[in-house]
């Protein structure tokens, strides 16, 4: 029987989190749904694993250039700064302007990272760890990739609540606590704004290694990062290494507090973390969807698409597919192969990867060694929001620790 659903509806996720009862049914029974949408023409729910490969891999088909990544339409001035961002350009020009910020995305430029890492992270766990107990979210989970982005950045750490607010604002648009006195727009604004000058203080010094630095210095094939590009790009990157880490390291914790028999497995065999990442990435994907417009009349799942239709690729349902995963409802650190959707597949496939598992398998590895008996003992808050499966906040305990080095958060 056709369950009750509404995918669009933020208010729902934030009571109960992704609708996975309704995924099922559509994965099952109609893959490519028409969906309604309270103030626009409706979009196709894409659900199946095989669909939003195909999507995601024809890209000229399945513009992200049209109109943008998210399900909402916006206006033409809106939809001109937007197309200039690296996450909504189709190919050729996409391809070109990757190779370009990529350069400051080489692997040995993450793997110099680690050891840096590991420190940030024994530092903010350590700035909890005499407490005996804190907010997960807000003192850890925020904190480690928010730091790290600013780090990579070349962020001050004491202006990093700044880049906090504003990627808050961004993405979190339909919860009132993160809207506060501003809006998207205004907070896209003070953004470029600040990477500019950011950008001034950088040429004012010269030879810096961070990712600023890298990025107004660069040349491809001749090209170099033009300044609309470069604000662009510093918006991306702020929001989406930021928002989308925190939510899986909150997501990620949650899941294991759910699973004890996986938290004892996992904490008796560290060996297990990269696989414990994976699934961890699975479970809960922080992103629930991206959406594309279609460009020329199409099939898709049996469904014929036209031209300007839109359609939101549901990772989240692609992630719990039986075509591909065995049990997919079970949560199990040791899964292996894993070849979830979480980081989008094809031309767009996340730039920070290799970043985000890093991240991801240090911060549990610190966790872990520090604070052993970490525990759930309260209610956990979700975010308002259809698009990113996130959690506000997530009360914790733990046997306190003294002496431990830690820099506070505040
Ligand atoms: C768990 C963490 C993360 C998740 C779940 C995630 C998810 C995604 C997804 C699904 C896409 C594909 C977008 C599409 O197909 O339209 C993407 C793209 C992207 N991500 Fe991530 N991401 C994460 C972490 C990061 C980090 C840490 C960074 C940077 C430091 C980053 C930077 C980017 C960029 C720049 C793109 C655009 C790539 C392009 O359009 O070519 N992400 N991400």
């Amino acid at each position: 029987m056709k369950p009750e659903f509404d995918l669009y509806d933020a208010k729902r996720y934030e009571q109960s989190g992704p609708p996975y009862e309704a995924f099922r049914w559509l994965r099952e029974n109609a893959p490519v749904y028409r969906h309604p949408e309270p103030k626009g023409p409706g979009f196709w729910a894409v659900t199946r694993y095989q669909d939003i490969v195909h999507c995601s891999t024809h890209p000229m088909i399945f513009s992200s250039w049209i109109g943008g990544t998210n399900i909402e339409d916006y206006g033409e001035d809106d939809l001109v700064a937007m197309r200039a961002m690296l996450a909504n350009m189709d190919p050729p020009a996409h391809s070109r302007y990757r190779k370009l910020v990529s350069t400051g995305f080489t692997p040995r430029m993450i793997t110099r990272l680690e050891p840096h890492l590991r420190q940030l992270a024994r530092d903010i766990i350590g700035a909890v760890a005499a407490r005996g107990g804190c907010d997960f979210v807000t003192d850890l989970a925020v904190e480690f990739p928010l730091q790290t982005i600013t780090e990579f950045l070349g962020v001050p750490l004491d202006e990093r609540k700044k880049i906090f607010d504003w990627s808050n604002t961004l993405i979190a648009w339909d919860d009132p606590e993160y809207q506060g006195e501003s809006d998207p727009r205004t907070a896209a604004m003070q953004i470029w704004g600040y990477a500019n000058e950011l950008a001034e203080r950088r040429r004012a010094e010269g030879n810096g290694t961070d990712l600023v630095s890298v990025l107004i210095n660069s040349k491809v094939d001749g090209e170099m990062l033009g300044p609309q590009q470069f604000e662009l790009f510093f918006l991306l990157l702020s929001v989406a290494g930021n928002e989308t880490t925190r939510n899986l390291i909150s997501g990620g914790m949650l899941a294991l507090f759910e699973n004890p028999e996986q938290l004892a497995r996992l904490k008796a065999d560290p060996s297990l973390m990269p696989t414990a990442v994976d699934e961890m990435l699975r479970w809960v994907t922080p992103v629930n969807y991206f959406r594309r417009t279609v460009s020329e009349d199409t099939e898709l799942g049996g469904q014929k698409l036209k031209a300007g239709d839109k359609i939101a690729m549901y990772y989240t349902a692609a992630n719990r597919d039986t075509a591909v995963f065995t049990n997919p409802d079970q949560f199990d650190v040791t899964r292996n192969p894993n070849e979830h959707l979480t980081f989008g597949v094809g031309e767009h496939f996340c730039l920070g990867a290799s970043l985000a598992r890093l991240e991801i398998r240090i911060f549990f590895e610190e966790l872990f060694q520090m604070l052993p008996d970490i525990a759930l003992v309260g209610p956990v808050r979700r975010l308002r929001s259809n698009f990113i499966n996130g959690i506000k906040s997530m009360p914790v305990k733990f046997t306190p620790v003294k002496n431990v080095a830690g820099r506070d958060a505040a």
